[in-house]
């Protein structure tokens, strides 16, 4: 774990416009920056981040918040790793709490194994660059398969050298240590038979291809021999280690991440040269499995990017069938899933060589198919004429499908298997019954339910009446972020008795701060906020307002869940987006900021209030429809409410005129 005191020097010291400008363009506009939306195609700009409040609103997509929040959508940072990568571009210190010492040892191994690996890529990358066997072997082969410098450069390509330990040699030289280089797998050590050790590189003769984690970390290697020797492995990876976990990575997500989040879509295919060769056709959100079928976390990688994926297959059927099977697991995971071939003795790498942008780009859109449909497709072809081969492959399909978390894509997908397949849709209901236990017929019972309790909710209109009371809530939460702290006079009426001796309501003038006359006037009616969000930030602006004299947004948001984060920039950057066009602030908003606070506090104290006992008087009054008994009690009690908001209703028209 992080230290507190760790969170708040980062929180502190990151300068939310510095951390931005390292990823998009930003123009000042006015007390602001503004930039083009990195989270979408956009041509005007609004993206908006304010220096003064350290906050960020992005209007073409809706997402917003601090600095965290920031690296976490762009970078796709867990909240740690934001925290950290914001303290090594600012050289603070991190202090970890309530390790032992064996996590302790344990983080500092891990550690000295990344340094090793990164070493390394440099290392390989220099050999391939500098030395003379790197230029004549490595980069030739590079060069002779298409890749440009550029794309050899980002990806981090490199050579090791066709000697036995040249580069563990150089590594030891360079003070890393022996522990190390055996745990990361790039030196192999062997005991000798007089108690002797000898060791070497694992990596000889062979191009390298560094592995990424999704934050940019180098974790291991694959390694590409160059001869045709029949016995040698083609690729040599790095071994299983406390940092590289094959079955949890892969190849090329470091530099696809934005474009996949941006697209929405994933490209999966099986190599790593069909990655990079993608990747310098233009298609950039593409990554590979390394040759093996997906795993469930490497799904769950992609899927925290985005819903949709498509898997891209060699031209040779053979493969297909195989690999046709490990798809189910992505439908599991409730992803959306598509299928591309390339024509007979085409793979992704070599199509993308032979083809230009817009060709390649044009193949992929035109012969992605829906992975059920293609399934689908293949079999029925194939099955065409066997009855028995046929009932297996309807089994098959339908196991498939029965994968599928969500019910309606489920039905959807048995009515096209039943027009491709030339079979009713009850057998295929019934199978997929059989395979799901709980079954279709359950599931269509559920659903009609469902479906009925929604309606009785729109007759009742309680639709209409959450997003009014939604709206007031949301206004409190605004106004005490605003102005929390400002004194304002407000003016309050109260029941006076006059000269004639009757109740009569009088002005007066009371003076406080914002966020205690909010406070006060809402448990004067014992009013909670009905949002559990609204209700959690409410408590805490109270809270903080209460205590310090002055309301800092950057310490405030620190302590806040993202969640709640994103809600409090939306509400804060709101206003800051008619600043994007001049025009549009001129009709909406005439007013000059902060200018009638007092006036504005009190009408949607009032508003929210006389909403509530809207609300209450009614459900009272639903008590008592079809009651034959003794209502006495009950419509006094409405009669009650019914003048508290005649009361009420009197003193709103009085601040509204
Ligand atoms: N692979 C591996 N070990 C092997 C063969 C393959 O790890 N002995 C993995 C690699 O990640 C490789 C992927 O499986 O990228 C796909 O294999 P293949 O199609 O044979 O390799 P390509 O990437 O197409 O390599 P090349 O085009 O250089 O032959
Ligand atoms: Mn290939």
């Amino acid at each position: 774990m992080i230290s507190k005191t760790t969170i708040d020097q980062v929180y502190e010291t990151a300068r939310l416009e510095e951390v931005i400008g390292d990823f998009v363009q930003l123009k000042k506009s006015g007390s602001n920056f503004k930039g083009l939306s990195p989270f979408t195609d956009e041509r005007t700009p609004s993206f908006m981040v304010s220096p003064v409040k350290q906050i960020w609103k992005d209007f073409s997509s809706g997402k917003g918040g601090n600095v965290v929040a920031f690296l976490m959508e762009h970078e796709h940072f867990t909240y740690p790793e934001a925290i950290k990568y914001l303290a090594k571009k600012y050289n603070i210190e991190i202090e970890e709490t309530e390790q032992s010492d064996e996590q302790k040892e344990q983080a500092n191994e891990r550690e000295s194994m990344y340094l090793v690996s990164e070493y390394a890529q440099k290392y390989f990358t220099e050999t391939l660059w500098e030395s003379e066997p790197g230029k004549a072997i490595g980069l030739t082969y590079f060069k002779e398969r298409g890749f440009t410098d550029g794309i050899i450069r980002k990806f981090g390509l490199g050579y090791g050298l066709d000697e036995w330990e040249a580069f563990t040699k150089t590594a030891i030289d360079k003070g890393y240590k022996l522990e190390f280089l055996e745990k990361t797998g790039l030196t192999i050590v062997k005991e000798q038979s007089g108690g002797e050790t000898k060791k070497f590189d694992r990596f000889k003769g062979r191009v390298m291809f560094p592995i990424h984690s999704m934050s940019g970390r180098v974790l291991g290697f694959g390694g590409r021999i160059l001869t045709n020797d029949k016995k040698a492995a083609k690729y040599l990876n790095s071994p299983e280690s406390d940092i590289y976990h094959k079955s949890k990575v892969l190849y090329g997500i470091y530099y696809a991440k934005q474009s996949i989040a941006k697209e929405g879509n994933c490209y999966l295919v099986e190599g790593y040269t069909d990655v990079i060769q993608l990747h310098q056709s233009g298609v950039e959100n593409v990554v590979s499995s390394s040759g093996t079928a997906l795993t469930p976390e490497q799904i769950r990688l992609i899927n925290r990017l985005t819903k949709n994926i498509t898997v891209l297959f060699d031209g040779d059927a053979a493969g297909l069938r195989a690999s046709l099977r490990g798809i189910d697991l992505i439908l599991e995971q409730g992803m959306n899933v598509k299928v591309c071939t390339f024509p007979e003795g085409e793979d992704p790498d070599s199509f993308a060589k032979n083809n230009t942008y817009e060709d390649l780009v044009l193949y992929l859109e035109e012969n992605a198919k829906d992975f059920i449909q293609f399934k689908t497709s293949l079999l029925a072809e194939e099955a065409a004429n066997d009855p028995i081969k046929r009932a297996d492959t309807v089994r098959d399909i339908v196991n498939s499908i029965s994968k599928i978390p969500d019910r309606i894509k489920k039905e959807i997908y048995i009515q096209e298997c039943a027009k491709i397949m030339h079979i009713s849709e009850e057998v295929l209901y019934n199978t997929l019954a059989q395979i799901d236990k709980k079954g279709v017929a359950d599931a269509n019972k559920k659903q009609k339910q469902e479906q009925k309790a929604f309606e009785v909710v729109k007759n009742d209109q309680v639709v209409e009446k959450v997003d009014v009371q939604y709206e007031l809530e949301r206004k409190i939460i605004e106004m005490l972020l605003l102005y929390g702290n400002q004194k304002q006079e407000f003016e309050d009426l109260v029941l006076k008795e006059n000269e004639e001796g009757d109740l009569v309501l009088e002005p007066e003038i009371i003076e406080a701060k914002v966020y205690e006359k909010v406070y006060l006037d809402l448990q004067e009616d014992e009013i909670e906020l009905t949002n559990e969000q609204f209700k959690i930030i409410y408590y805490k602006l109270i809270e903080d307002l209460n205590e310090n004299e002055e309301f800092k947004v950057n310490s405030f948001l620190a302590n806040l869940d993202q969640a709640m984060v994103s809600e409090i920039s939306s509400i804060l950057m709101e206003e800051e987006r008619y600043v994007l066009h001049d025009w549009e602030r001129k009709d909406i908003y005439p007013k000059e900021k902060g200018q009638g606070v007092a006036q504005l506090v009190g009408e949607t104290i009032l508003t929210l209030r006389c909403n509530l006992i809207k609300n209450r008087i009614k459900k009272l009054q639903k008590g008592t429809e079809g009651n034959v008994g003794d209502n006495s009690e009950v419509l006094e009690e409405i009669v009650n409410y019914l003048q508290l908001n005649k009361l009420l209703n009197a003193k709103l028209n009085r601040v509204l005129s």
